[in-house]
């Protein structure tokens, strides 16, 4: 093909996105309205699984649900062979009270879409819906997969474990950023988010009466030093370059004033992006405790568990999403910091090359930010995603 006839193929391309983004954005407004006043929990989306098979019977795609228990998958096919791309979002509400008084509030009390989900579902169906009308420009399949119980991290494995990721050769997602102005995108090289752990610390002493704590073994002295030497984990463990955060959150111990108790547990999260950092403070958390047991005559149970792997965005899905928004949309995709939160697309991210693109929401003059019971993100980030991630499935699968 000649440059003259591919520069057209492609202005016709980025019409033609447009103009059926223009078409339906109103329509998401209204799902996402919708969806926003009916929010549901994690692995309750019933409802909102039926709001989305409504919509793809409504276009005509094929799909199935109850996939990953509350899950739905769509499938836009290509006229012609080639991969299967995915593009997932996530569905599920945060148990939060509402404040933001808006006519679409929550009416569902102590439930809201406080993380934008709602517009995540809104914006896949509307990549669908254009795509859907674009079949004849693509080769191959587009996999819509709409995630339940993102917030509790087991939407992702319920889908993959009811075959989601079957055949898929790569993966997009998509997160609003309020701190980020609405018609913008926030790209992340390498790891995006963090791996989320946790652990319990149980540490058993032997109890007996506070005034003769040499007749007892002390637990709560124990953890009191356990605290401050698990902090020189982030320092001298895991190397200075790479993130790493441990919080102890939570220990209990004792009743009395003058009762020396026979244990004290604590519990705690660890924050990680690199998986050699992830691994040194593991480690890290075990030794400490088995020094701290030696020194103090305790006994430290420890249990880690591994919770969501740190998002890895692929290089090259990034690149190619961010040409596909410079031709599609123009200049509008900037470098983003990472984040120390969690995101269960991780789990796809370690099968298929994968990119989560950072779509803009933020109002003109407000602060917004997600898991706020006043979040009031700026809808107009459900078209530019529908855009950049419609355009980025046509390159994709040209
Ligand atoms: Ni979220």
């Amino acid at each position: 093909m000649g440059n003259t006839a591919s520069a057209t193929l492609t202005n016709d391309l980025k019409s033609a996105v447009d103009l059926a983004t223009e078409k339906c954005s109103a329509r998401l407004v209204e799902i996402r309205r919708d969806l926003h006043r009916h929010p549901e929990l994690a692995f309750e989306e019933q409802r909102t699984a039926g709001v989305v098979a409504a919509e793809l019977t409504r276009l005509g795609i094929e799909h199935r649900t109850g996939i990953g228990r509350t899950g739905v998958v769509g499938v836009v096919r290509g006229t012609r062979p080639g991969p299967v791309l995915a593009i997932r979002a996530d569905m599920d509400a945060l148990p939060i009270q509402e404040e933001t008084g808006l006519p679409f509030a929550s009416e569902f009390p102590g439930k809201m879409h406080a993380c934008g989900h709602d517009l995540h579902t809104a914006t896949l169906l509307g990549v669908g819906t254009v795509l859907q009308g674009l079949r004849e420009h693509l080769a191959g399949e587009v996999r819509l997969i709409f995630q339940p119980a993102e917030e509790v991290v087991g939407g992702a494995k319920a889908m993959i474990a009811d075959g989601a990721m079957e055949g898929v050769s790569m993966a997009l997602s998509l997160h609003n950023r309020p701190e980020i102005p609405v018609g913008r995108f926030g790209i992340v090289h390498g790891p995006a988010t963090s791996a989320s752990d946790s652990f319990e610390i149980v540490v058993h002493g032997k109890s007996g009466h506070g005034a003769r704590p040499y007749a007892a073994v002390d637990p709560i002295v124990a953890a009191a030093q356990l605290i401050g030497q698990l902090q020189t984990i982030v320092s001298r463990d895991v190397r200075a370059l790479d993130a790493c955060v441990v919080t102890v959150g939570s220990i209990h111990a004792g009743e009395a004033h003058n009762v020396i108790p026979d244990r004290c547990v604590m519990k705690g999260t660890v924050r990680t992006r690199q998986p050699e950092a992830r691994e040194a403070a593991e480690q890290g958390i075990r030794r400490i405790c088995e020094g701290i047991a030696a020194g103090l005559r305790v006994r430290c149970d420890v249990t880690y568990r591994h919770g969501t792997p740190a998002l890895i965005n692929d290089e090259t899905v990034l690149q190619r999403t961010v040409a596909a928004i410079q031709a599609q949309i123009g200049d509008v995709a900037d470098e983003y910091e990472p984040s120390l939160g969690g995101e269960d697309f991780a789990y796809m991210a370690q099968m298929v090359p994968a990119f989560r693109l950072l779509v803009g929401s933020s109002q003109p003059g407000r602060t917004d930010k997600v898991h706020n019971s006043n979040y009031q993100p700026d809808e107009g980030c459900i078209a530019f995603g529908v855009r950049a991630l419609a355009r980025t499935s046509l390159d994709l699968l040209r």
